[in-house]
């Protein structure tokens, strides 16, 4: 595992809606790199920087048109190489978004995958034999190429599904992961890879990362194919990190990933600590203080996970991302600095998503940018300051609005404001930083879980972490446990007493054992 995660935490950073440093409305790598002291600032030493490659932003730029030249809107690569060398110099990190799973309808290699007949690129993706074959089970796009068949998407239908190969052969159009034209993708992304890593960047958040080996079920051909590129990359760059896409550390760790997030899917632990939501509105989160959440349901799971991947990677921890709402829209500041609490003093590498640490809100209605749709409120720019579009750009067109000045939060007035959430963010980060008991290897032991109960307490090496996020004080018998302990943080009322804990309204602490 990289030495340099165990105590790295990562920000995370959508390029068009960062800092305008040109006055076009877009967000560009310059304003990353002035930004970069901010960020710092907050106890953030990586960035995962979302794609910023030349696209045609069907996708806001999953949408891959070259893979190997900044997208003009936020630059050059000489910018890239500039922002990864200020960075170093800065003791921090810097990982890019890699889209393996598709290119861009616009992409060079699609364009002559496209071309009737065969030829050295028709296989870089998946085609049907002929445009009269179409069977279920698949998206295809039908009948808009001189190329007689279909040819697979793998999200939207401007993003057509590279081919690295079949697990199960079903149909005579479809190859094995051992057919030339098929190493041949793979050879490609590795060379995409090296790219990047020999210009300075630290490694790669990999989007889609479950994605690649078509009819694979149980992934058994995707985590050969990874097992194979990673370690090809980690050999030859041996401090470059990968992070997926996938959400089931069991599968992606052993397959020579350095990171998996927790995502939000419907009924997995992380949901339910943070996004548990009812289609009637109830918030069932355990960190709501409704006080309706269930806690138990993260351990199970959570505990199943982190024994079965602790020697091969992190289970990484976000806010949020630019694909989910803000928690801010269902929690308050009390809330998200409880919920937050939990995701810093967490094993594994934690993710801040921008904005969030000042609370940003999802942004309702907006109309779609970009391929958003319902994602867009998320994407937001942020918010600086009090001024012109918060500080964000000076142009008339921003990319996507920001909140009315005075209306809304900034940085430059949560700053100011010593309980503000930015402050508790801080905090947490500082205390993670400080005590290597909380950092990304260090040890996790449930001390106290019920079913649909409150607190939840855990213990990283000799800290205590203790949460009670509902509107009623509660205690714990912890059987054991002396009084007179020295609570190194707290939010609200919370302590350790004989043999208990005793925790407040909406409380949290962190003790010394
Ligand atoms: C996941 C990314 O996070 C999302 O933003 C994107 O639209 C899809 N993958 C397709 O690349």
């Amino acid at each position: 595992m990289q030495e340099w995660l165990k105590d790295s935490v990562f920000y995370e950073i959508y390029p068009q809606t960062f800092y305008d440093t040109n006055g076009d409305g877009i967000g560009d790598i310059k304003g990353i790199i002035e930004k970069l002291d901010y960020v710092k600032g907050l106890g953030c030493n990586a960035i995962w920087l979302n794609p910023c490659f030349d696209s045609p932003f069907m996708d806001a730029g999953y949408d891959v048109r070259d893979y190997k030249r900044c997208a003009p809107r936020y630059g050059t690569n000489e910018d890239l190489k500039n922002l990864f060398e200020t960075a170093h110099q800065k003791g921090m990190h810097i990982i890019l978004d890699l889209v393996p799973g598709h290119t861009s309808d616009e992409h060079a290699w699609f364009k002559e995958s496209c071309k009737p007949g065969h030829n050295e690129y028709t296989n870089r993706f998946v085609w049907t034999s002929n445009v009269w074959d179409s069977p279920e089970g698949y998206r295809f796009v039908c009948g808009t190429t001189d190329h007689d068949g279909n040819y697979m998407v793998n999200f939207f239908s401007s993003q057509p599904a590279l081919n690295y190969g079949f697990h199960k052969i079903t149909h005579d159009w479809q190859l094995p992961a051992d057919h030339p034209d098929c190493i041949a993708t793979r050879e490609a992304l590795k060379d995409i890879m090296k790219f990047w890593l020999d210009m300075g960047c630290d490694g790669f958040r990999v989007d889609m990362a479950d994605s690649l080996i078509k009819n694979d079920e149980e992934k058994e051909g995707t985590m050969a194919l990874w097992q194979n590129i990673t370690e090809e990359i980690h050999r030859e760059y041996p401090k470059a990190v990968l992070v997926s896409e996938w959400s089931c550390p069991k599968r992606a760790l052993k397959c020579g990933f350095d990171m998996d997030f927790y995502l939000d899917h419907w009924g997995h632990g992380y949901h339910s600590l943070f996004r548990e939501i009812t289609k009637e509105g109830e918030n069932r989160s355990f960190f709501s203080k409704e006080g309706k959440g269930n806690a138990a349901l993260f351990v199970k799971e959570y505990m199943e996970d982190l024994l079965a991947t602790k020697h091969d990677g992190y289970i990484s921890f976000i806010t949020c991302n630019h694909d989910t709402p803000r928690m801010s829209r269902w929690m308050d500041e009390r809330e998200l600095k409880l919920a937050y609490a939990a995701i810093f003093t967490m094993p594994g590498v934690p993710f801040l998503y921008y904005g969030d640490e000042i609370g940003m809100p999802f942004m309702e209605g907006l109309v779609s940018k970009e391929g958003g749709f319902s994602r867009t409120g998320t994407r937001t720019p942020m918010q600086w300051n009090g001024e012109k579009n918060c500080g964000f750009t000076t142009s008339d067109a921003p990319y996507l609005p920001t909140g009315k000045p005075g209306e809304t939060v900034n940085v430059e007035q949560e700053e100011k404001r010593a309980d503000s959430l930015y402050h508790t963010v801080k905090d947490l980060i500082a205390l993670r930083h400080k005590y290597e008991d909380l950092q990304s290897d260090g040890s996790f032991e449930v001390l106290y879980v019920k079913e649909n109960e409150y607190p939840f307490i855990y213990r990283r090496g000799n800290l205590a972490v203790m949460f009670n996020p509902g509107a009623k004080p509660v205690e714990a018998s912890l059987p054991g446990v002396k009084a007179g302990q020295e609570t190194i943080y707290s939010i609200g009322e919370a302590s350790l007493q004989e043999g208990k804990a005793v925790m407040g309204a909406q409380s949290f602490a962190l003790v010394r054992m």
